[in-house]
């Protein structure tokens, strides 16, 4: 039998290249080798956005923009948390065994009573409980988590041990972390420093949704210098930069041209930046059509959350059936 992948998204904003190179090529991968769960994770919203300004409609972008960028609905379930509530059974019962004093520890958490100190709600200390839950739901082997969410992760594998020992039986699989380790391809930003990010500012990330007119925008606007001042000088990060993302979207020849241009110390910044505008856009064109041509195809989107939805919920009841046989809830 194969092992079970189970992956949360976040309805946050729209997906950017660093993205694409990153989760949605891994979730690509586990698809064709997993039996793989990806969900969004609407319900986790709540923690930090009571009251979230068009739930829906960023659910559904997500969704377009994971499908668009090779998600296949044959290959994984696909599906929204809250259209599988059988999740909050299981997270009710395992908070029956979470601690206060440990869910308080979790830096998440910590960090979160720094950022909004106001709304120190208790969904947002039984967070990881609910995300033990998604996982715990589907009995995963493994989660691809990034170095973020390994605390959560940890809270995930504890509770599920407990479980077990509380009521003497090994039922819950202790979930992994699975690690790609080396195999990511790390998207600079264009601000000269560090990583795509949406949060590192305005101009600092393209987006997979974005028109033409703005990617070359953005590109024309990322951090250079002065230029090279000896021949063959090392590059200082921000030019590395966008050596970097012209690599991932560029043909081998054109930054050859560009590097040999960098050492003889002929390079033109303006120049580089024209070419690597346009080969994001090349690179980008196949997928933002796709997010149009699936964002206006309401029926089809429907289909595929509907179908997500059914087979997670078989998974889903299955494990609430035998959990609660477990701890004690029968039918007379
Ligand atoms: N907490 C994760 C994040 O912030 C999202 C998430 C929710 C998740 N439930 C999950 C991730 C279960 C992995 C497994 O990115």
């Amino acid at each position: 039998m194969r092992e079970t992948v189970v992956s949360g998204i976040r309805p946050t904003g729209n997906l950017h290249l660093g993205n694409y190179f990153g989760a949605v090529k891994n979730f690509i991968r586990l698809q064709n080798e997993y039996n793989s769960y990806f969900f969004i994770a609407d319900y986790h919203s709540l923690t930090t956005h009571p009251k979230p300004e068009d739930l829906h409609g960023r659910v559904k972008t997500i969704l377009v923009e994971y499908l668009a960028a090779g998600l296949d609905p044959e290959k994984a379930t696909l599906y929204v948390q809250s259209d599988v509530p059988e999740v909050l059974e299981l997270y009710l019962f395992l908070n029956m065994n979470a601690y206060v004093g440990e869910l308080e520890r979790v830096t998440t958490f910590k960090e979160k009573v720094r950022k909004q100190p106001d709304n120190v709600n208790a969904g947002l200390l039984t967070y990881p409980t609910l995300m033990a839950a998604d996982i715990l739901l589907h009995n995963a082997d493994f989660v691809p988590v990034g170095k973020d969410q390994e605390q959560n992760l940890e809270k995930a594998r504890d509770f599920a041990g407990r479980f077990n020992f509380i009521y003497g039986k090994e039922y819950f699989k202790i979930p992994q972390a699975f690690n790609f380790g080396n195999e990511l391809v790390k998207v600079p930003g264009l601000d000269g420093s560090g990583k795509m990010g949406k949060s590192e500012g305005e101009g600092n990330a393209i987006f997979l949704a974005e028109d033409e007119k703005s990617i070359r925008k953005k590109v024309m606007r990322a951090v250079t210098d002065g230029g090279p001042t000896q021949l063959n000088q090392e590059k200082p990060e921000a030019i590395q930069n966008l050596f970097t993302l012209m690599k991932i979207v560029s043909k081998p020849e054109t930054v050859q041209f560009f590097d040999d241009a960098y050492n003889n110390m002929s390079i033109r910044y303006g120049d580089m930046k024209k070419q690597l505008a346009e080969d994001i856009v090349a690179f980008t064109a196949p997928l933002r059509e796709r997010i149009i041509e699936l964002s206006n195809d309401d029926e089809y989107i429907n289909k595929v959350a509907r179908t997500g939805a059914e087979k997670a919920r078989e998974s889903a009841s299955k494990t609430i059936r035998e959990v609660r046989d477990i701890i004690g809830f029968r039918h007379f």
